[in-house]
This record gives C-alpha cells, structure tokens and sequence, in this order.
C-alpha cells in the first residue's frame, strides 16, 4: 500500500530516546513507520519495537514497511491513551523509551478520503479510528448550536465561531451537512468578506482543525497518556512528544512542568514538608525544532515542537530550609 508520510525531526527523535541495541522503544503513532524504521536500526539485533496507531490503514503500512524486521516488532491498532494495556498484553512492563508524533500523516489528509482537508470534495468523517461512531458529520448535524461554537472557539481559535455555528444550524434544517464542500462553504458564508479575502490560511482551515480535534478527542487523551507513558518508563528512560500546533504543545508543556515539580509547598514555608516526588526532569531549555534544511525540504515540519523528558529514579532531592 502506498502510505504517504514524511517524518520530522527523525534523526533528533531517534538521538533524544537515547536509542541503542537490545532497548525496548514503543512509537505510540507509527503511521507510515518512519520514525519506527528509524528506531530500529539503532536497536537491532535484539531490541523491541511496539507500534501502535489507532488508524487501522497505519497498522497495514507499517506492517508492510516494517516486514524485515518483524521478529523484533508488535504492532497494534488502539489508542495510546491504552498504552498500559498494550504493554500488558505484549508482556513489557516498563519501555526504554516511548515517542508520540501527533496529528495526522500526509496520507490521512490527501489520500484517506476521510475529508481531513478544505481542498476538495469528501465525505464529511475525519476519524483517525473509523471503528468510532463519531464522525464531523454527526457533530455538525447533531450537536447544538452552542457547543458548535464552542469547539470552533476552543478547539480552533476561530475568531467567527458564533456565526459559523449559527450558520450551520440553519443550513442544516433545510438539508444534512455530509460533504466537506458544503462546510467550506458555510464558512466563507458566515464570515464577513474582508476576512476571507485578507486571511493567510485558508479561512476554513481553523474550523476543519476544530472538528478534527473533537472527533477524535485529541486534546482530552494526552494529559492521560503522558501520565501513563511516564508510569511505564524505567528509571532514566525518555518520552519524546512532538505536536503541531499550540493546544496540543501547551498541554505537553504542562504535564512536564507538573511531572517535574520538585515540591507541592506554598513558596512561604521556609522548609519543604509536602512528600511530593518529581517523576520526571526535562531535558533541554528550550523544545526540538526543525532545523532550517528540513523546513526547506519539508514545510510541514514548521511548526513541529518536540518536548522531551527523562524518567527520575526517585533519587531528586526536596527543598530543604533556608532561602
Ligand atoms: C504524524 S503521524 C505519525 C507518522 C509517523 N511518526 C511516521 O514517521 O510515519 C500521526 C499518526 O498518529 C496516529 N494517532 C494520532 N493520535 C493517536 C492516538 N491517540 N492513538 C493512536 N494513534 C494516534 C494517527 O492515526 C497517525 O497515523
């Protein structure tokens, strides 16, 4: 099967998992099995590779992709957030490194058919998991007019979320919403003429990331699944997490800062009594970027962030006394 993708930041994710032969590395979204092939040439002959994807078609590809080495792989179709379930069928307890490339792969928006994209005509689905009930077509046509804005509003920062929202309520008492056309033109429809014609996106492209994200409960599953990743590191094991845009980072961002916390104290006892342990540190002052070279071959690599942080041995120490 002809799987598009092109992996970013490949080299810095396999460098940051410290991957090295007979590690046990699990790609929680191995898609065309980019980073996975990666992965395991720096693992073989005896390491461990677990791809999970919850795109059944991902699975297919990185199957075929990966059939040389499949003595040293298990591939499975769920979500990540399940991850400690995953490990538990397979037998591991514990990964030497766990990596998550959010979003979605080039073949999911340009070939999938699933209506990912303004451009053209499909199907109005945008499920990364096509066994899950809930499709963009059933959110726009079933939720209320309300929590419409609310998902173009929070989800997608769309500065005209109300009138959207508005609009497709009133489209859709005349006939179903299915096409991916018929939203893009709700949304050039609701929004005043001088905002579509100055935008430097297209104008649906806010809305189309929205649905996206509530279809496929993109934001609720993260803060979960860090904490999950981080419990089934071993001590000095990495998770790398790459996002594309500032929601998902911002999450990220966060549980890290959280997971890292040395001490839970108000900043006015002068000695630490909580019995907080930090679980993880950071690593780097700054995130992963792409560097130049690979923006210019890439430009979806852009806006990639990638944030990395090492599992603690419980060896931190609290704050003690004094200033
Ligand atoms: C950017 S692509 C990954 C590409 C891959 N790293 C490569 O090099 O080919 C993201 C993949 O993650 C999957 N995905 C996104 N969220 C997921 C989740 N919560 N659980 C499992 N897979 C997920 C998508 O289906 C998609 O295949």
């Amino acid at each position: 099967m002809a799987y598009q993708h092109v992996s970013v930041l490949r080299n810095e994710a396999v460098s940051m998992l410290n991957c090295a032969p007979g590690k046990t590395i699990v790609d929680c979204t191995v898609g065309g099995a980019g980073h996975s092939a990666a992965i395991l040439e720096n693992i073989l002959p005896d390491g461990i590779l677990v791809g999970i994807d919850q795109d059944v078609k991902a699975i297919e590809a990185a199957r075929e992709a990966l059939a040389p080495y499949s003595e040293n792989v298990y591939l499975v179709h769920d979500n990540f957030v399940n991850l400690p379930l995953v490990l538990a069928r397979i037998g591991i307890d514990a990964a030497d490194g766990i990596l998550a490339d959010l979003g979605l792969s080039l073949f999911q928006i340009r070939t999938s058919g699933r209506g990912f994209s303004f451009e053209g005509d499909e199907p109005l689905d945008m499920r990364m998991n096509t066994y899950n009930p809930v499709t963009a077509a059933s959110i726009v046509n079933e939720s209320d007019e309300k929590t419409l804005e609310t998902i173009f509003r929070e989800y997608g920062e769309e500065r005209y979320a109300r009138r959207i929202a508005a609009e497709i309520v009133r489209r859709r008492a005349e006939t179903a919403i299915s096409r991916t056309g018929d939203l893009v033109d709700i949304v050039m429809a609701s929004m005043p003429k001088k905002a579509t014609a100055t935008s430097r996106i297209h104008p649906a492209t806010r809305v189309f990331m929205a649905l996206r994200i509530a279809v496929n409960q993109e934001l609720e599953v993260l803060g979960e699944f860090i904490d999950r990743a981080v419990d089934h590191l071993v001590p000095g094991g990495r998770l790398c997490i790459i996002s594309f845009h500032s929601l998902e980072d911002r999450i990220v961002k966060h549980r890290f800062r959280d997971l890292a916390e040395i001490c839970k104290c108000s900043k006015d006892l002068p000695v630490c009594v909580c019995t907080h342990e930090p679980k993880i540190r950071v690593i780097g002052r700054k995130p992963v970027r792409a560097s130049g070279e690979e923006v210019e071959a890439n430009p979806m690599s852009r806006s990639a962030v990638m944030r990395v942080a090492e599992k603690l041995g419980g060896q931190a120490s609290h704050r003690e006394g004094g200033a």
